[in-house]
């Protein structure tokens, strides 16, 4: 499945209530479509305010509901037939009177009646809160939204930041790309609910001296769509990166390191307080026995420097052995004989699941394709975007799991 197809089949209604964040959901709606979702817009009158209808109709593709009263509905309950359909109601942005609304169980407009009519079970309720700091902090918002949550919804955000009326801080409304994530999760099954993972990632750098260093082709993607994928599936996700440019998941406590030894003594702490440990970084095996503090010169005379150098630790073999371990998964990154090298490694580390891919065919790509050893034998996971092998690993992980 294509990343961007991440919504295929779902329908949400995407509510919008009055606040100078509506011209972010415009954004939002192609987001959703560029996803695969179907999007019927509903908006409030104060929403029709800030943004039109018309400008929310060519996006999504369908005329808005405005009113209950709409004739448009055969049998007049609009607020039945658009809930009946919908997979989610996610409004964006709901104001301070709406989510205030909602915590009543008020329904005297479209929007706050779908939301009371909705499935409750089967069709989930998001809300994007965007309003003035003040209003978010005030106890009576506060108050509601606690409520509203009590009563089943979700709340996504909000963030803290520039606010249109000059002040800064919390309130304003998450970006489209934000929620888009927020709903794809909020679509995955739950299988690590309540699991803790810890996840090493990327390549790690080696000082020559200050200015030089041993490093290698891997980019993290894997390391940081399995976070993504774990996070997603409901776990708390700690990632230990090395030098990489990729944004955090949502929602994932990062570390950054450098070194080997400094992945090494971040993940080493952890992983007792972990119930998985999938090691996907691709740790330097050697580094320079010293690090100069000084650049080491070229004298003119054509001498080569000799670099010492000295192991790094094994920190996939040190977690596996540790009284506490969590469920050890170690990656295998080969040129060649993948099968029989990953059944090898997975011995050599002690871990009960090893994960087999070609270096030369995924380092710095968007997609790969995994083998998974286990004491079992062998699984292919076939070629596909690394967030689609994560998931799908993710699952393999879930299952293999020791039951609580
Ligand atoms: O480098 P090698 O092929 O042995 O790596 C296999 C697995 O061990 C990978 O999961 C990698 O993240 C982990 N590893 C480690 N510490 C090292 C070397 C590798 O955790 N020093």
């Amino acid at each position: 499945m294509n990343e961007l197809q991440d919504l295929q089949g779902r329908h949400v209604v995407l509510g919008l209530s009055g606040g100078i964040a509506c011209y972010k959901s415009a954004e939002l709606v192609r987001e959703l479509v560029r996803h695969g979702a179907s999007v019927q817009v509903v908006m409030t009158e104060a929403a029709a305010q800030f943004i039109t209808p018309v400008t929310m109709q060519a996006l999504s593709n369908r005329s808005v509901y405005l009113s209950q009263w709409d004739a448009r509905e055969p049998n007049a309950m609009a607020h039945i037939n658009l809930t009946r359909e919908a997979d989610a109601v996610l409004v964006a942005p709901a104001s301070a009177d709406f989510i205030a609304k909602l915590a009543q169980g008020r329904a005297d407009e479209l929007l706050s009646l779908l939301c009371l009519a909705r499935p409750i079970e089967r069709c989930a309720l998001l809300l994007a809160p965007a309003m003035n700091r003040e209003m978010w902090a005030h106890p009576a918002t506060q108050r509601n939204a606690a409520q509203v949550v009590a009563d089943g919804a979700l709340i996504l955000g909000p963030a803290a930041g520039d606010q249109a009326c000059g002040e800064v801080g919390d309130g304003r409304m998450l970006e489209a790309l934000e929620l888009c994530d927020e709903l794809i999760a909020h679509f995955q099954p739950k299988r690590l609910a309540g699991r803790r993972v810890l996840i090493s990632a990327g390549p790690t750098f080696e000082a020559i001296d200050p200015v030089r260093g041993i490093t290698n082709l891997s980019s993290g993607k894997m390391g940081f769509a399995i976070a993504r994928a774990a996070q997603e599936a409901g776990a708390s996700v700690t990632l230990v990166a090395g030098p990489v440019a990729l944004p955090t998941p949502r929602h994932v406590a990062r570390v950054d390191v450098k070194s080997a030894q400094q992945m090494h003594d971040a993940v080493l702490p952890l992983a007792p307080q972990h119930d998985v440990f999938v090691a996907t970084a691709a740790v330097a095996d050697w580094r320079p026995a010293e690090c100069g503090a000084q650049k080491i010169k070229k004298d003119g005379s054509g001498a080569v420097p000799t670099i010492p150098m000295t192991e790094n630790p094994d920190i996939l073999a040190a977690v596996a052995r540790l009284p506490a371990a969590p469920y050890c998964v170690g990656f295998a990154a080969e040129s060649h004989d993948l099968a029989q090298h990953a059944r090898a490694k997975r011995l050599r580390k002690g871990v009960p699941l090893i994960v087999g891919n070609l270096g030369p065919a995924t380092f710095g790509r968007d997609d790969n394709a995994l083998l998974l050893v286990d004491d079992q034998g062998e699984r292919e996971l076939a070629r596909a975007d690394k967030l689609t092998l994560a998931r799908a690993l993710v699952a393999e992980i879930a299952q293999r799991l020791p039951a609580r």
